[in-house]
């Protein structure tokens, strides 16, 4: 039997050391040889891994970030697919292979696994947007960096009576937002799911400042199209992957401009996917790994673990990746009992 390989590719999150730590362990127990890769499918293509074993994975819990480092190099798109990282997988021994990643990696790991790669996907992204799973590595500890923030913000929009609009991460879906939004006590959240209504928001503003407070709070995801009706968009990065972001400050100026009131923009932007994972990010982390590397160890492929209900169960890769798990509707209108 040949080896387990595992990787971290695209954007971070915390929680993804408990999972590493969760495959190494498993994996380990069963005497099966594990080699990190590092940086993604970057190290695939270049033979950067190293065999990690039980000692590697020692006091990463608490750690945010990856250990074994991440990017958004693609075989796909920056090499020959399949080619470009078989050398790698020959010269290792790799015979299986754990992908902790988002929705483009997974994508990745379906191609790969159509060509021949065995492998078993692990969830992971803050903006919570895979199918297949209720909830994905990362998106718990990012809610809570959102919610003390807006704690914070409350309380300096309270004192100058502004219109705090505050800029989360979620491109395709609006769940931290909404999660956050609602946890938070946030006046408006708007998401990349619903057309943005700034008029009707803005009157919604006002009437608040004339008869209860005199200050609110708006969350708005990255995706949600601004004032002008479009995402705001940053142009490429070095690897051909859109940035966005900006929403945040359109949407203060519009809403001072209809309001009247003083407003300001923040953009949480990375700090949400730093440092210390959350107790639930640890556990489904740990989970998450463990369960992949029994399904790796019993020659199960072309699945990604998922989390419904309290079980963990397989679902196939390719209904993970099919398309972005949006926010459902009812999430929006729960949160919308607390605007006043
Ligand atoms: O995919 C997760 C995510 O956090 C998005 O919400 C955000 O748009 C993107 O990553 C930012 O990626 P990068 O770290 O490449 O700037």
């Amino acid at each position: 039997m040949g080896a387990v390989g595992v990787l971290t590719a695209g954007g971070d999150c915390p929680g993804l050391n408990a999972a590493i730590r969760g495959v190494v362990t498993r994996v380990g127990a069963d005497g099966v040889v594990v080699v990190g890769v590092e940086d993604g499918w970057a190290g695939l293509m270049d033979g950067r891994t190293a065999i990690l074993t039980r000692d590697d994975v020692r006091g990463v819990l608490s750690r945010g970030g990856t250990i074994l480092g991440t990017s958004r190099r693609d075989p796909y798109v920056h090499g020959d697919g399949l080619a470009s990282v078989a050398a790698t997988i020959d010269r290792t021994g790799i015979d299986r292979l754990i992908v902790i990643g988002g929705d483009g990696s997974l994508r990745t790991a379906a191609r790969l696994q159509e060509e021949g790669v065995k492998i078993v996907g692990v969830p992971k992204t803050i903006d919570n947007d895979i199918n297949g799973t209720d909830v994905s590595i990362g998106f718990h500890t990012a809610v809570q960096i959102v919610v003390d923030s807006l704690d914070r913000l409350t309380t300096t929009a309270e004192s100058h009576n502004r219109v705090l609009v505050v800029e989360v991460m979620g491109r395709t879906a609006g769940w931290i937002a909404a999660y956050a939004g609602l946890a938070g006590g946030a006046e408006a959240i708007l998401v990349p799911e619903v057309e943005g209504d700034y008029e009707g928001l803005a009157a919604r503003i006002k009437a608040r400042h004339r008869e209860s407070h005199d200050y609110s709070v708006v969350v708005v995801a990255e995706g949600a199209a601004g004032p002008a009706g479009e995402v705001a968009s940053l142009g490429m990065d070095l690897y051909g992957f859109e940035r966005i972001g900006g929403v945040g400050p359109a949407a203060a100026i519009r809403l001072e401009e209809l309001t009247g009131f003083e407003a300001r923009p923040v953009i949480l932007g990375h700090l949400q996917r730093g440092g210390s994972p959350t107790a639930f990010d640890r556990v489904l982390g740990a989970r998450f790994g463990i369960a992949a590397a029994e399904l790796a160890l019993a020659g199960v492929s072309g699945v990604m673990v998922g989390l419904h209900g309290d079980e963990i169960a397989p679902v196939s890769l390719e209904e993970a990746c099919r398309e972005p798990r949006r926010l459902p509707p009812e999430r929006l209108a729960e949160a919308a009992w607390f605007f006043a």
